[in-house]
C-alpha cells in the first residue's frame, strides 16, 4: 500500500488527524482521543506550539524536572531539566549536594567565537582570488551593515573573515571563513544571513572583478551556513577538594575512591567504547538542560562530539588528577547557547527556566550546562565505581514498570516499601505486583 498523500501541509489540523487515523489506525477513536487529550485546553497557547513548527497534530511531553542545590561560583541555582531518562535529575541532585560542602562547582567561559562558511568552487589562479578577496573583503563587511546593526550595537558583530583555500581536499574548493561574537543570541539566523549576504556580495563583485578570466569570474557558491563545530566558544566547569574529604556514607575509603574514579576517566580517555559511554552521560546532563532553556540540542551534541575528537581519536570530555592529595575533576566543552531569541522568548516554559535560573547572560548558561554535564558524570563514576549503577537506576525505574502495570496509589506506596528492601529488576517487580493482587 502507497500511503502518500500532497498537499498535506495546506490541510487543517483536523484533516491532518483524521487522514493519518484513516490510513494508520485500526481503533480511530481511541487515537482521536489520544491525540486530543494531549492538546492544551488554552487554545492560544496550543496555537503557540502548533505554530513552532508544521504540521502539528499534538503535543509530545517530556517531564521538566529541577535539581536545587547547584552552587557556581559562589552562587546557588536550581537547575531546570527536561528528559524522560529516570535517573538523571535524581543523578544531578545527588552530585550538586555531594559538592555543595566541598567548595562547590567553579566554572569559567574561556572563548565565545561563532564560526560560519560561504563554501564556494572557484576555478582559476589562487593569487589573483586572493587579490580580489583582499579587494571585495571591505564590501563584503560593509554590505551586511542593515543585518549587523542592532548586534554592533550591543558589541558583538563580524569578527573577522578568511579566505581559505581547500584545494588539497577537494578541487577547486575554497572557503569563506568568518567569525562572529553574537553575545546573548545562540546566533543562527544573524551569522546564516550575514553568510548569504557574504555569498551574494562575494559572486557579485566577482563579474566586474577586471584581472578575472571569464572562467574566474564566475564563481560557483555552493553553500552559506554556520558551523555547529565551535571549538573556539568554550567553557570549563571543575570541582575539586581534598582527597579525605571525599569521605561520605557511600565513600567510606576516600583514597581508593579516587584512585579508582581517576582510571575510570582515564579509560574513558584512552578507549572510545567507553569513551562513547562516558560523554552520553554527560550529554544526560548537558542535553536535559539546553532543552529546558530553549536551546539547540542537537546543534550542541554535533559540536560536543566532533570536540571529543579533536585529537584525531575520540575521547572524554572529562578529566581528573590526584596530585599532592587534592582530588580534582573538570570538563572543557564548546556550547554555543543563546538566551535571548529564538525560543527563549516564546515557548512559556523556557522562560520560566530561564527566571529559575536568575536570567543567565549567555555565558552563565554556557558554565551552569558545562557543570550540569561535570555533575551527571560525577554521579555516574560514582556510582559505576562503587555500587554499579543498576542500584539506582531499577529503583528509579521502578516507578515507569508500576505504570506499565497500572499500579493503584496503594499498590505503589506498598511496593516502594518494599523495594526498598530488595533487588529491582523486572521480573521481580512483576512477581511482587502478582502477589498482592492475588
Ligand atoms: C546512562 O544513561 C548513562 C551512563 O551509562 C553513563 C556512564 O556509563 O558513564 C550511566
Amino acid at each position: 500500500m502507497r500511503n502518500t498523500i500532497s498537499g498535506f501541509s495546506k490541510f487543517s489540523k483536523s484533516e491532518k488527524i483524521e487522514w493519518l487515523l484513516n490510513t494508520y489506525f485500526s481503533d480511530k477513536d481511541s487515537a482521536r482521543t489520544l491525540v486530543q487529550r494531549y492538546w492544551n485546553t488554552d487554545e492560544k497557547l496550543q496555537k503557540l506550539h502548533d505554530e513552532f513548527i508544521e504540521n502539528t497534530i499534538t503535543n509530545y511531553y517530556l517531564p521538566l524536572g529541577v535539581a536545587p542545590n547547584f552552587l557556581i561560583n559562589d552562587t546557588f541555582y536550581t537547575i531546570p531539566m527536561a528528559i524522560e531518562e529516570s535517573s538523571v535529575v535524581a543523578a544531578a541532585s545527588k552530585a550538586s549536594k555531594f559538592w555543595l560542602n566541598r567548595g562547590g562547582f567553579k566554572a569559567e567561559v574561556l572563548s565565545t567565537e561563532k564560526i560560519g562558511q560561504v563554501h564556494f568552487i572557484y576555478k582559476g589562479d589562487f593569487e589573483k582570488l586572493q587579490s580580489f578577496f583582499a579587494h571585495v573583503k571591505p564590501k563584503l563587511i560593509s554590505e551586511t551593515a542593515s543585518i549587523t546593526k542592532n548586534m554592533e550595537r550591543r558589541g558583538g558583530g563580524i569578527l573577522d573573515i578568511e579566505l581559505r583555500d581547500k584545494t588539497s581536499d577537494l578541487p577547486n574548493y575554497y572557503q569563506l571563513h568568518a567569525t562572529f561574537e553574537t553575545l546573548d543570541a545562540m546566533g543562527a539566523n544573524f551569522i546564516n544571513s550575514c553568510l548569504e549576504q557574504f555569498a551574494s556580495t562575494f559572486k557579485n563583485e566577482a563579474q566586474s572583478f577586471e584581472n578575472f578570466t571569464t572562467e574566474e569570474k564566475n564563481i560557483s557558491i555552493v553553500m552559506s551556513i554556520l558551523s555547529n563545530y565551535v571549538p573556539q566558544c568554550l567553557v570549563r566547569a571543575e570541582v575539586s577538594c581534598k582527597v579525605e574529604d571525599l569521605k561520605s556514607k557511600d565513600i567510606p575509603n576516600p583514597e581508593e575512591f579516587a584512585q579508582k574514579f581517576k582510571q575510570a576517566v582515564q579509560i574513558a580517555e584512552v578507549e572510545t567504547y567507553r569513551a562513547v559511554t562516558h560523554n552520553k552521560g554527560i550529554m544526560n546532563g548537558i542535553d536535559a538542560v539546553v532543552l529546558a532553556t530553549g536551546n539547540d540540542f542537537r546543534a550542541v551534541e554535533a559540536g560536543v562530539h566532533a570536540y571529543a575528537s579533536k585529537d584525531g581519536k575520540y575521547s572524554s570530555l572529562t578529566h581528573c588528577s590526584v596530585e599532592n592529595g587534592i582530588f580534582k575533576f573538570w570538563i572543557e566543552i564548546p556550547l554555543a547557547l543563546g538566551t535571548v531569541g529564538g525560543l527563549t522568548s516564546l515557548h512559556p516554559l523556557v522562560k520560566f527556566s530561564l527566571e529559575m535560573l536568575q536570567k543567565p547572560t549567555a555565558k552563565d548558561l554556557m558554565k551552569i550546562v558545562a557543570v550540569a554535564g561535570l555533575a551527571q558524570n560525577f554521579a555516574a563514576l560514582k556510582s559505576l565505581t562503587t555500587t554499579g549503577i543498576q542500584e539506582g537506576h531499577m529503583k528509579m525505574h521502578l516507578m515507569n514498570i508500576l505504570n506499565q502495570f497500572e499500579a493503584t496509589e496503594t499498590e505503589k506506596v506498598k511496593l516502594i516499601e518494599h523495594f526498598k528492601k530488595n533487588v529491582v529488576t523486572h521480573s521481580a517487580v512483576v512477581e511482587a505486583i502478582e502477589r498482592i493482587r492475588k
